[in-house]
C-alpha cells in the first residue's frame, strides 16, 4: 500500500479522532514530512482533515468520499478475499470488470466508481451515474455448474441484499420491482444489471458480473427531466459516511447470500418485497407489449403471469421489462 493509502486507512479507522503527526509517522514508519505531504494530497482529493496544534490531525466525520479504505473498515471478515478498487470515473464498472474477467481475473474482484460516463442499464438502457451521489459497483463471480437461466438468482440475491442494507442504515422501506429495480416510496433508487459469459465447453456460466447502482443522494441539480418523476434517492440529507457504509453493508449481505447459494434460499425475502405480484402489468418485449396479471414469483425467481385468456407463463428476466398498468 502506498503511503497515501495507508494514511487514509488510518484516518478512516479513526474518523473524528485526533492523531498526532508523531504517532502517525511512527505507526506508518514514515517521516513527519511524509505525513504532512500525505495530508496535503488527501485534502486536494476533497478529504476534510482538521489540524489542531498539540492534538494533531483528524479526518472530519462529515467526509463522505467513497474509497477502498472507507469501505474496508466496515467489511465482515468473510469479505476479506474481495479485491476492491475505486476509480474516480469509468465508462461502466460492469464493462471494467468484464474486461478483467475475460483476462482471467479471480472471483471477488470488485470495481466501484464515483461516477460513470456510460453506466449500463437493462435492455440496452443507460444508468444515470452522476459524481459523488451514488454507488456504482460491479463484482466478478465464478459460480460453478450454473446455467445462464440461473443467473437471475444472483440478480435477485443482490436485490434482497440491497434492500436489507438500505433498511439497515436508513429509515426507509424498500420494495423490489421484478426483477432488478429497488424502489422507495414509488421511486426507483437502484437497479441491478447482471451480465454473464457462458463456457462453450461446459455450457455452464464461465463468469457473472453483477453490477448495482444505488442513488444514495439526489444529485445537487436534481435528476434530469426524463428521470425526475421516476428516480429517487435513499437519503434526502447528507449522512456521515453514507456511501462507504452502504457499499460495505451491501457487500457483506450479498456475499453472505452468495456463500449460502446452494444451501439456503433468499427467495422468500425477495417475494416479501415484491411490488408487482397481485397487480395488472404490461410486459414489454421486442415482440411487442402484452397485458397480464402478475400471479407469483416461483422458487427460481421467475414471474408467473396469467393472460386474459387464462393461460399462464413463467417469465425469465431476459429481454423483458415490466410496467405496472
Ligand atoms: C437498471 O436499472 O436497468 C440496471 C442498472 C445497473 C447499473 C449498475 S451501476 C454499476 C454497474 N455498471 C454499469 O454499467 N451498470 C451497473
Amino acid at each position: 500500500m502506498a503511503t497515501k493509502e495507508k494514511l487514509l486507512a488510518l484516518f478512516e479507522e479513526n474518523k473524528g479522532i485526533y492523531i498526532s503527526g508523531e504517532e502517525i509517522a511512527e505507526k506508518l514508519s514514515i517521516s513527519r514530512t511524509a505525513v504532512w505531504k500525505g495530508v496535503k494530497s488527501l485534502r486536494s482529493d476533497g478529504y476534510k482533515i482538521d489540524a489542531v496544534q498539540n492534538k494533531g490531525y483528524s479526518l472530519s466525520v462529515e467526509t463522505d468520499i467513497i474509497s477502498v479504505q472507507g469501505i474496508e473498515k466496515y467489511l465482515n471478515p468473510k469479505c476479506r478475499d474481495l479485491s476492491l478498487t475505486v476509480f474516480p470515473t469509468v465508462e461502466s464498472t460492469n464493462a471494467a470488470v468484464i474486461e478483467k474477467a475475460s483476462a482471467g481475473a479471480k472471483e471477488g474482484l470488485v470495481i466501484l466508481a464515483n461516477s460513470q460516463t456510460k453506466g449500463k442499464g437493462r435492455v440496452g438502457r443507460t444508468f444515470y451515474s452522476p459524481t459523488d451521489t451514488g454507488i456504482y459497483l460491479s463484482i466478478l463471480l465464478r459460480p460453478v455448474h450454473y446455467s445462464a437461466q440461473q443467473a437471475v438468482k444472483f440478480t435477485t440475491m443482490a436485490a434482497v441484499a440491497a434492500c436489507e442494507s438500505i433498511e439497515a442504515i436508513s429509515e426507509q422501506k424498500t420494495m423490489i420491482k421484478w426483477v432488478n429495480d429497488i424502489y422507495i416510496n414509488g421511486k426507483k433508487v437502484g437497479g441491478i444489471l447482471t451480465e454473464a459469459a457462458i463456457s462453450l465447453e461446459s455450457g455452464f456460466l464461465d463468469y457473472i458480473v453483477m453490477g448495482i447502482g444505488i442513488n444514495v443522494y439526489t444529485p445537487p441539480k436534481g435528476f434530469p427531466p426524463e428521470l425526475s418523476n421516476i428516480a429517487g434517492a435513499v437519503f434526502s440529507e447528507h449522512q456521515r459516511d453514507g456511501k462507504n457504509r452502504l457499499a460495505a453493508e451491501f457487500l457483506n449481505r450479498f456475499m453472505a447470500y452468495y456463500f449460502m447459494r446452494d444451501k439456503e434460499s433468499h427467495v422468500e425475502k425477495y417475494r416479501k418485497r415484491g411490488m408487482v405480484t397481485g397487480k395488472q402489468i404490461d410486459i414489454l418485449s421486442k415482440e411487442g407489449n402484452k397485458k397480464a396479471y402478475a400471479k407469483d414469483i416461483d422458487d427460481e425467481c421467475r414471474l408467473i403471469v396469467r393472460y386474459g385468456d387464462g393461460t399462464e407463463e413463467k417469465l425469465y428476466s431476459g429481454e423483458i421489462s415490466i410496467r405496472l398498468s
